[in-house]
């Protein structure tokens, strides 16, 4: 899959990098949606600032470009702390996290992106650092290896994820708060693509900012990526605002229909509905059969299309759901009316 995918969550480019980092909340408050998780988060910030302590370890999870970076940096923030930015691919060696962690100052942020793709060596250097602050190291080889303890600065780590399902059990137990981000309704969309139009000094219509929320699949990042295509056919047709009517002209020359679904999405629905006559199918055939990766499907399409209620995990294989038909005018088999 080479092709630009606009309704990819995953983050395009360096360019989209600087869009994002311009259009990122920096406080709580300004923080929209995600109620639960921000009041939640909220009592612990002031709770661990009362008792003059770093905040409990935090792990974020949930689909790509829900604000999982964006919350790390509030919290950090909110905590008047620092933070230090990493990834699990980036720490490749145990000494590579050693030599982080001992950089650290007391109540610093220590973020870890992609946390579950840290190596089970890596790993292991950082429970008794979570723990208790402190770090096993051994020095030298053979008989005359020993091992050394050093305490660390009080951090806060906070770990962030995709995939929690992939994290192990060990290091999961050692986060004292874990959120899960949620996909966004469409009113915490249209006031995020509100709020980016404000930043990026557009005028636009109440109209046409719920229509770009409406087709941004739950993803700030999906909406904000929307907005930004749009404006550029606000400018070359209009005078630069944008209209309802600009709007929805741009989106359905981007190919995303009135719910946000790509060509990728319909040719997986319709897979499911036609070549397996809507019974169910398991996730690596459906990869096989339309030729994207079992991840790609399970974070990125997947999660949406359940929200939606197009398509369900059961036991038997993912099931597309008469919503789906209907959506893609197509009528129902007999059997599934059997079944319901
Ligand atoms: N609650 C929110 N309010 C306003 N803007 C948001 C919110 N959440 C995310 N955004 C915007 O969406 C964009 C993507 O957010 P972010 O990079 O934090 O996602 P992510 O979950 O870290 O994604 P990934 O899994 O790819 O790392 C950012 O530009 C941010 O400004
Ligand atoms: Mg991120």
């Amino acid at each position: 899959m080479e092709e630009e995918r606009i309704i990819n969550p995953e983050l395009e480019d360096a360019s989209e990098e600087r869009l994002e980092n311009s259009l990122r909340p920096k406080t709580l408050d300004e923080y929209i949606g995600q109620d639960k998780v921000k009041e939640n988060m909220k009592v612990y910030i002031e709770a661990a600032k009362k008792r003059g302590e770093p905040l409990d370890h935090v792990l974020l999870y949930g689909p790509p470009g829900l604000g999982k970076t964006t919350l790390s940096n509030i919290i950090s923030n909110e905590m008047n702390s620092n933070i230090k930015i990493t990834s699990g691919p980036a720490i490749e060696k145990p000494g590579d996290l050693a030599a982080l962690l001992t950089n650290l100052s007391e109540f610093d942020v220590l973020f870890i992106d992609e946390i579950h793709r840290l190596s089970k060596s890596v790993e292991e250097i950082l429970y008794p650092a979570l723990e208790d602050y402190t770090l096993d190291i051994i020095i030298g080889k053979g008989p005359s290896a020993r091992s050394i303890r050093l305490d660390l600065p009080k951090f806060t780590l906070i770990g962030a994820t995709t995939k929690a399902g992939s994290l192990t059990t060990p290091l999961r137990d050692r986060f004292g708060i874990v959120s899960r981000l949620e996909l966004y309704t469409i009113e915490d969309l249209t006031t995020i693509i509100k709020r980016s139009s404000r930043i990026l000094g557009v005028e636009i219509e109440e109209d046409a900012a719920k229509e770009i929320a409406r087709r941004s699949r739950g993803t700030p990042r999906i909406g904000n990526r929307l907005l930004k295509r749009v404006r550029d056919y606000a400018i070359v047709l209009g005078d630069g605002n944008i209209t309802l009517k600009i709007a929805k002209h741009a989106l359905n020359k981007l190919e995303i229909d009135e719910l946000g679904l790509d060509e990728i999405d319909r040719k997986l629905l319709e897979t499911m509905i036609v070549q397996y006559a809507g019974r169910p199918v398991g996730i690596e055939a459906l990869s096989a059969t339309i030729g994207e990766e079992v991840d790609t499907i399970e974070d990125v399409y997947e999660p949406y299309l359940i929200q939606i209620g197009f398509i369900a995990r059961t036991l038997r294989g993912r099931q597309v759901l008469p919503p789906a038909y209907k959506h893609l005018g197509y009528s129902m088999p007999s059997f599934e009316m059997e079944e319901a």
